[in-house]
Protein backbone atom coordinates (compact mmCIF):
# COMPACT_ATOMS: atom_id res chain seq x y z
CA UNK A 1 0.00 0.00 0.00
CA UNK A 2 1.21 3.26 -0.72
CA UNK A 3 -0.37 6.27 0.98
CA UNK A 4 1.02 9.83 0.43
CA UNK A 5 -0.42 13.25 1.85
CA UNK A 6 0.63 16.80 1.36
CA UNK A 7 -1.23 19.82 2.96
CA UNK A 8 -0.93 23.69 0.92
CA UNK A 9 -1.80 25.20 4.10
CA UNK A 10 -4.45 27.91 3.00
CA UNK A 11 -3.66 30.82 3.69
CA UNK A 12 -5.56 32.74 6.74
CA UNK A 13 -5.09 36.07 5.10
CA UNK A 14 -6.79 35.18 2.49
CA UNK A 15 -9.91 33.91 4.27
CA UNK A 16 -10.17 36.53 6.18
CA UNK A 17 -9.50 39.19 3.18
CA UNK A 18 -12.13 37.33 1.05
CA UNK A 19 -14.44 37.24 4.18
CA UNK A 20 -14.37 41.01 4.42
CA UNK A 21 -14.34 41.87 0.98
CA UNK A 22 -17.73 40.01 0.66
CA UNK A 23 -19.44 41.45 3.58
CA UNK A 24 -18.15 45.10 2.03
CA UNK A 25 -19.61 44.62 -0.99
CA UNK A 26 -23.40 45.08 -2.52
CA UNK A 27 -25.06 43.03 -2.43
CA UNK A 28 -23.25 40.83 0.21
CA UNK A 29 -21.78 37.41 -0.95
CA UNK A 30 -19.06 34.73 0.49
CA UNK A 31 -17.14 32.06 -1.95
CA UNK A 32 -18.68 28.37 -1.59
CA UNK A 33 -15.45 26.91 -0.75
CA UNK A 34 -15.74 28.13 2.56
CA UNK A 35 -18.17 25.78 3.65
CA UNK A 36 -15.94 23.19 3.79
CA UNK A 37 -14.60 22.87 7.17
CA UNK A 38 -14.54 19.58 9.14
CA UNK A 39 -18.44 20.28 10.10
CA UNK A 40 -19.65 21.87 6.93
CA UNK A 41 -18.35 18.46 5.23
CA UNK A 42 -19.81 16.23 7.94
CA UNK A 43 -23.18 18.27 6.80
CA UNK A 44 -23.03 18.15 3.06
CA UNK A 45 -22.18 14.02 3.75
CA UNK A 46 -25.40 14.41 5.19
CA UNK A 47 -27.08 16.24 2.26
CA UNK A 48 -26.92 13.76 0.06
CA UNK A 49 -28.85 11.30 2.39
CA UNK A 50 -31.60 13.07 2.41
CA UNK A 51 -34.80 12.27 0.68
CA UNK A 52 -35.48 15.30 -1.14
CA UNK A 53 -31.69 15.48 -2.70
CA UNK A 54 -31.20 12.81 -5.52
CA UNK A 55 -28.42 13.93 -7.21
CA UNK A 56 -26.11 11.82 -5.57
CA UNK A 57 -28.11 9.03 -5.62
CA UNK A 58 -28.91 9.35 -9.67
CA UNK A 59 -24.92 9.84 -10.11
CA UNK A 60 -24.36 6.83 -8.49
CA UNK A 61 -27.35 5.02 -9.96
CA UNK A 62 -26.13 6.10 -13.55
CA UNK A 63 -22.35 5.19 -12.78
CA UNK A 64 -23.41 2.20 -11.37
CA UNK A 65 -25.73 0.73 -14.79
CA UNK A 66 -23.43 1.99 -17.42
CA UNK A 67 -20.13 1.42 -15.57
CA UNK A 68 -18.89 -0.83 -18.43
CA UNK A 69 -19.76 1.49 -21.35
CA UNK A 70 -17.99 4.43 -19.72
CA UNK A 71 -14.93 2.33 -18.65
CA UNK A 72 -14.82 1.39 -22.57
CA UNK A 73 -15.17 5.00 -23.69
CA UNK A 74 -11.81 6.07 -21.31
CA UNK A 75 -10.17 2.96 -21.93
CA UNK A 76 -6.51 1.94 -20.35
CA UNK A 77 -5.76 5.08 -17.65
CA UNK A 78 -2.45 5.53 -15.72
CA UNK A 79 -3.45 8.24 -13.08
CA UNK A 80 -7.11 9.32 -11.96
CA UNK A 81 -7.14 12.85 -10.54
CA UNK A 82 -10.36 14.11 -8.34
CA UNK A 83 -10.36 17.31 -7.53
CA UNK A 84 -12.93 17.87 -4.57
CA UNK A 85 -13.19 14.69 -3.69
CA UNK A 86 -14.41 14.88 -0.53
CA UNK A 87 -14.96 11.08 1.38
CA UNK A 88 -13.62 9.61 -1.74
CA UNK A 89 -16.72 7.69 -1.97
CA UNK A 90 -17.79 8.37 -6.02
CA UNK A 91 -13.92 7.32 -7.22
CA UNK A 92 -14.05 3.47 -5.48
CA UNK A 93 -16.54 2.66 -8.81
CA UNK A 94 -14.16 3.78 -10.96
CA UNK A 95 -11.00 2.18 -9.29
CA UNK A 96 -12.77 -1.32 -10.36
CA UNK A 97 -13.64 -0.73 -13.62
CA UNK A 98 -10.40 0.91 -14.60
CA UNK A 99 -7.78 -0.47 -12.53
CA UNK A 100 -4.88 2.43 -12.51
CA UNK A 101 -2.00 2.65 -10.88
CA UNK A 102 -2.56 5.98 -9.36
CA UNK A 103 -5.26 8.43 -7.96
CA UNK A 104 -4.51 11.45 -6.74
CA UNK A 105 -7.81 13.16 -4.86
CA UNK A 106 -7.42 17.04 -4.17
CA UNK A 107 -10.08 18.78 -1.38
CA UNK A 108 -9.79 22.17 0.38
CA UNK A 109 -10.75 20.08 3.39
CA UNK A 110 -6.83 18.36 4.34
CA UNK A 111 -8.07 16.70 7.46
CA UNK A 112 -11.07 14.97 6.40
CA UNK A 113 -9.56 13.98 2.97
CA UNK A 114 -6.78 11.98 4.26
CA UNK A 115 -8.77 9.74 6.48
CA UNK A 116 -10.99 9.24 3.12
CA UNK A 117 -7.88 8.82 1.48
CA UNK A 118 -6.26 6.60 3.55
CA UNK A 119 -9.25 4.54 4.20
CA UNK A 120 -9.50 3.98 0.42
CA UNK A 121 -5.53 3.14 0.16
CA UNK A 122 -5.83 0.57 2.84
CA UNK A 123 -8.68 -0.91 0.57
CA UNK A 124 -6.67 -0.81 -2.42
CA UNK A 125 -3.28 -2.93 -1.64
CA UNK A 126 -1.67 -2.03 -4.77
CA UNK A 127 -2.61 1.36 -5.63
CA UNK A 128 -0.45 4.54 -5.38
CA UNK A 129 -2.59 7.08 -3.36
CA UNK A 130 -1.88 10.69 -3.08
CA UNK A 131 -4.17 13.33 -1.10
CA UNK A 132 -3.46 16.46 -1.52
CA UNK A 133 -5.07 19.23 0.60
CA UNK A 134 -5.45 22.27 -1.44
CA UNK A 135 -7.58 24.87 -2.51
CA UNK A 136 -7.05 24.33 -5.87
CA UNK A 137 -9.27 27.73 -7.51
CA UNK A 138 -5.73 29.18 -5.80
CA UNK A 139 -2.89 25.84 -6.08
CA UNK A 140 -4.39 23.31 -8.94
CA UNK A 141 -0.56 24.13 -10.78
CA UNK A 142 0.84 22.99 -7.87
CA UNK A 143 -0.44 19.23 -8.19
CA UNK A 144 1.06 19.09 -11.55
CA UNK A 145 4.96 16.95 -9.64
CA UNK A 146 2.51 15.00 -7.78
CA UNK A 147 1.05 13.36 -10.92
CA UNK A 148 2.94 10.49 -12.61
CA UNK A 149 3.21 10.65 -16.02
CA UNK A 150 1.07 8.69 -18.44
CA UNK A 151 -2.67 8.53 -19.12
CA UNK A 152 -5.07 10.99 -16.68
CA UNK A 153 -8.33 11.46 -15.96
CA UNK A 154 -9.50 14.39 -13.90
CA UNK A 155 -12.76 13.01 -12.35
CA UNK A 156 -15.12 15.99 -11.32
CA UNK A 157 -18.51 14.42 -10.29
CA UNK A 158 -21.32 15.61 -7.58
CA UNK A 159 -22.23 18.75 -10.12
CA UNK A 160 -19.57 20.85 -8.32
CA UNK A 161 -19.04 22.70 -11.57
CA UNK A 162 -22.28 24.22 -11.11
CA UNK A 163 -20.72 26.11 -8.30
CA UNK A 164 -18.98 28.58 -10.86
CA UNK A 165 -20.41 30.90 -13.08
CA UNK A 166 -20.31 29.96 -16.84
CA UNK A 167 -16.92 32.20 -17.23
CA UNK A 168 -15.26 30.45 -13.82
CA UNK A 169 -16.18 27.25 -15.22
CA UNK A 170 -14.50 27.78 -18.59
CA UNK A 171 -11.54 28.57 -16.67
CA UNK A 172 -11.59 25.76 -14.64
CA UNK A 173 -12.15 23.32 -17.27
CA UNK A 174 -9.34 24.60 -19.04
CA UNK A 175 -6.99 24.49 -15.86
CA UNK A 176 -8.51 20.91 -15.65
CA UNK A 177 -6.96 20.62 -19.71
CA UNK A 178 -3.83 21.83 -19.26
CA UNK A 179 -3.29 19.47 -15.52
CA UNK A 180 -4.46 16.40 -17.57
CA UNK A 181 -1.90 16.86 -20.34
CA UNK A 182 -1.40 15.36 -23.89
CA UNK A 183 -3.49 11.91 -23.68
CA UNK A 184 -5.96 13.57 -20.82
CA UNK A 185 -9.19 13.10 -20.62
CA UNK A 186 -12.38 14.52 -18.03
CA UNK A 187 -15.26 12.37 -16.92
CA UNK A 188 -17.57 15.16 -15.02
CA UNK A 189 -21.22 14.70 -13.63
CA UNK A 190 -23.42 17.56 -13.69
CA UNK A 191 -27.28 18.06 -12.61
CA UNK A 192 -29.56 18.84 -16.16
CA UNK A 193 -32.22 21.82 -15.57
CA UNK A 194 -35.46 19.89 -14.62
CA UNK A 195 -39.07 20.70 -13.00
CA UNK A 196 -37.80 23.73 -10.51
CA UNK A 197 -40.19 22.55 -7.71
CA UNK A 198 -38.01 19.37 -7.80
CA UNK A 199 -34.73 21.59 -7.68
CA UNK A 200 -36.31 23.89 -5.12
CA UNK A 201 -37.10 21.08 -2.86
CA UNK A 202 -33.35 19.28 -2.93
CA UNK A 203 -32.28 22.79 -1.35
CA UNK A 204 -34.35 22.55 1.00
CA UNK A 205 -35.24 19.54 2.75
CA UNK A 206 -37.58 19.03 5.20
CA UNK A 207 -34.94 17.81 7.97
CA UNK A 208 -33.37 21.63 7.80
CA UNK A 209 -29.96 20.07 6.57
CA UNK A 210 -29.16 21.81 4.09
CA UNK A 211 -30.34 25.39 5.97
CA UNK A 212 -27.86 23.98 9.07
CA UNK A 213 -24.94 23.87 5.80
CA UNK A 214 -25.40 27.07 4.82
CA UNK A 215 -26.00 28.63 8.51
CA UNK A 216 -22.90 26.91 9.80
CA UNK A 217 -20.55 29.29 7.40
CA UNK A 218 -21.88 32.22 9.98
CA UNK A 219 -21.13 29.81 12.36
CA UNK A 220 -17.62 29.32 10.91
CA UNK A 221 -16.57 32.49 11.05
CA UNK A 222 -17.72 33.30 14.85
CA UNK A 223 -14.88 30.24 15.49
CA UNK A 224 -12.68 31.58 13.16
CA UNK A 225 -12.64 35.15 12.22
CA UNK A 226 -13.82 36.36 16.04
CA UNK A 227 -17.44 37.31 14.56
CA UNK A 228 -20.48 37.56 16.56
CA UNK A 229 -23.39 36.17 14.05
CA UNK A 230 -26.48 35.55 16.07
CA UNK A 231 -27.36 32.38 13.85
CA UNK A 232 -30.88 32.33 15.22
CA UNK A 233 -31.52 35.97 13.38
CA UNK A 234 -30.72 34.69 9.60
CA UNK A 235 -32.78 32.06 7.89
CA UNK A 236 -31.38 29.80 5.22
CA UNK A 237 -33.29 31.24 1.58
CA UNK A 238 -32.34 28.82 -1.28
CA UNK A 239 -34.68 29.15 -4.94
CA UNK A 240 -34.36 28.17 -8.42
CA UNK A 241 -33.93 31.62 -10.49
CA UNK A 242 -34.85 30.39 -13.83
CA UNK A 243 -32.76 33.23 -15.61
CA UNK A 244 -29.95 32.46 -14.77
CA UNK A 245 -30.39 28.55 -14.56
CA UNK A 246 -28.57 28.12 -11.23
CA UNK A 247 -30.13 27.39 -7.47
CA UNK A 248 -28.84 30.54 -5.50
CA UNK A 249 -28.40 29.85 -1.48
CA UNK A 250 -28.38 33.18 0.43
CA UNK A 251 -29.15 33.55 4.32
CA UNK A 252 -31.26 36.55 4.93
CA UNK A 253 -30.93 38.66 7.71
CA UNK A 254 -34.36 38.57 10.24
CA UNK A 255 -33.61 42.15 11.46
CA UNK A 256 -31.69 45.23 11.08
CA UNK A 257 -28.41 44.46 12.64
CA UNK A 258 -24.81 45.11 13.01
CA UNK A 259 -22.84 42.05 13.01
CA UNK A 260 -18.48 42.20 13.71
CA UNK A 261 -16.52 40.03 12.04
CA UNK A 262 -12.39 40.39 12.70
CA UNK A 263 -12.68 43.50 14.07
CA UNK A 264 -14.85 45.08 11.09
CA UNK A 265 -18.66 46.23 11.80
CA UNK A 266 -21.46 45.37 8.61
CA UNK A 267 -24.81 46.20 9.17
CA UNK A 268 -27.42 44.01 7.35
CA UNK A 269 -30.71 45.42 6.90
CA UNK A 270 -33.69 43.31 7.36
CA UNK A 271 -34.28 40.95 4.29
CA UNK A 272 -31.00 41.67 2.85
CA UNK A 273 -29.11 38.62 2.03
CA UNK A 274 -25.72 37.31 2.14
CA UNK A 275 -25.10 35.05 -0.96
CA UNK A 276 -23.22 31.81 -0.35
CA UNK A 277 -23.51 30.12 -3.01
CA UNK A 278 -24.54 29.18 -6.59
CA UNK A 279 -25.72 25.68 -8.24
CA UNK A 280 -26.09 26.13 -11.62
CA UNK A 281 -28.12 23.75 -14.17
CA UNK A 282 -27.52 22.80 -17.78
CA UNK A 283 -28.76 21.70 -20.50
CA UNK A 284 -26.54 18.88 -21.94
CA UNK A 285 -25.75 20.62 -24.84
CA UNK A 286 -25.25 23.81 -23.33
CA UNK A 287 -22.73 22.52 -21.31
CA UNK A 288 -20.79 20.66 -23.84
CA UNK A 289 -20.43 24.03 -25.39
CA UNK A 290 -19.04 25.42 -22.22
CA UNK A 291 -16.33 22.05 -21.88
CA UNK A 292 -15.38 22.97 -26.03
CA UNK A 293 -14.69 26.69 -24.88
CA UNK A 294 -12.09 25.10 -22.62
CA UNK A 295 -10.84 23.26 -25.07
CA UNK A 296 -12.43 19.56 -24.66
CA UNK A 297 -13.94 17.86 -27.57
CA UNK A 298 -16.73 16.03 -26.31
CA UNK A 299 -16.27 12.20 -26.64
CA UNK A 300 -19.31 10.05 -24.80
CA UNK A 301 -22.05 11.37 -22.91
CA UNK A 302 -24.73 9.28 -20.73
CA UNK A 303 -27.88 10.76 -19.00
CA UNK A 304 -30.29 9.59 -15.92
CA UNK A 305 -32.97 11.02 -14.46
CA UNK A 306 -32.28 14.76 -15.04
CA UNK A 307 -28.11 14.14 -14.19
CA UNK A 308 -25.55 13.67 -17.02
CA UNK A 309 -22.26 12.32 -17.58
CA UNK A 310 -19.79 13.21 -20.12
CA UNK A 311 -16.67 12.42 -21.10
CA UNK A 312 -14.00 14.56 -22.51
CA UNK A 313 -10.90 13.76 -24.38
CA UNK A 314 -8.65 13.29 -27.44
CA UNK A 315 -11.06 11.63 -29.54
CA UNK A 316 -9.18 8.54 -31.52
C1 LIG B 1 -20.26 19.57 -3.30
S1 LIG B 1 -18.95 18.72 -2.52
C2 LIG B 1 -18.75 17.33 -3.59
C3 LIG B 1 -18.00 16.19 -2.96
C4 LIG B 1 -17.84 14.96 -3.87
N1 LIG B 1 -16.96 15.25 -4.98
C5 LIG B 1 -19.18 14.51 -4.40
O1 LIG B 1 -19.37 14.54 -5.60
O2 LIG B 1 -20.03 14.15 -3.57
C6 LIG B 1 -17.60 19.73 -2.93
C7 LIG B 1 -16.28 19.20 -2.45
O3 LIG B 1 -15.26 20.01 -3.03
C8 LIG B 1 -14.44 20.54 -2.03
N2 LIG B 1 -14.06 21.90 -2.47
C9 LIG B 1 -14.87 22.97 -2.65
N3 LIG B 1 -14.16 24.02 -3.10
C10 LIG B 1 -12.87 23.60 -3.23
C11 LIG B 1 -11.66 24.22 -3.64
N4 LIG B 1 -11.63 25.49 -4.03
N5 LIG B 1 -10.52 23.49 -3.62
C12 LIG B 1 -10.53 22.18 -3.22
N6 LIG B 1 -11.66 21.54 -2.82
C13 LIG B 1 -12.82 22.23 -2.82
C14 LIG B 1 -15.25 20.55 -0.75
O4 LIG B 1 -14.45 20.50 0.40
C15 LIG B 1 -16.10 19.29 -0.95
O5 LIG B 1 -15.45 18.14 -0.48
Amino acid sequence: MSFTFKDFPADRDDFRSDVLAGLAACPKSIPPKYFYDEAGCRLFESICAQPEYTLTRTEGALMASRLSDIAAAIGPMDCIVEPGAGECAKVRLLLQALHPAHLVVLDIAGGPLSIAAQSLSRDHPGLAVTALGMDFIHDLEAAAPHLPEGRRLIYYPGSSIGNFAPGAATALLTRFRRLAGAAGQLLIGFDLKKDPLQLHAAYNDAAGVTAAFNLNLLERLNRELDANFDTSRFRHYAFYNPTAGRIEMHLASLAAQDVSVAGQRFHFALGETLHTENSYKFRPDEFSALATNAGWPLKAEWELDGFAVQLYGNVD
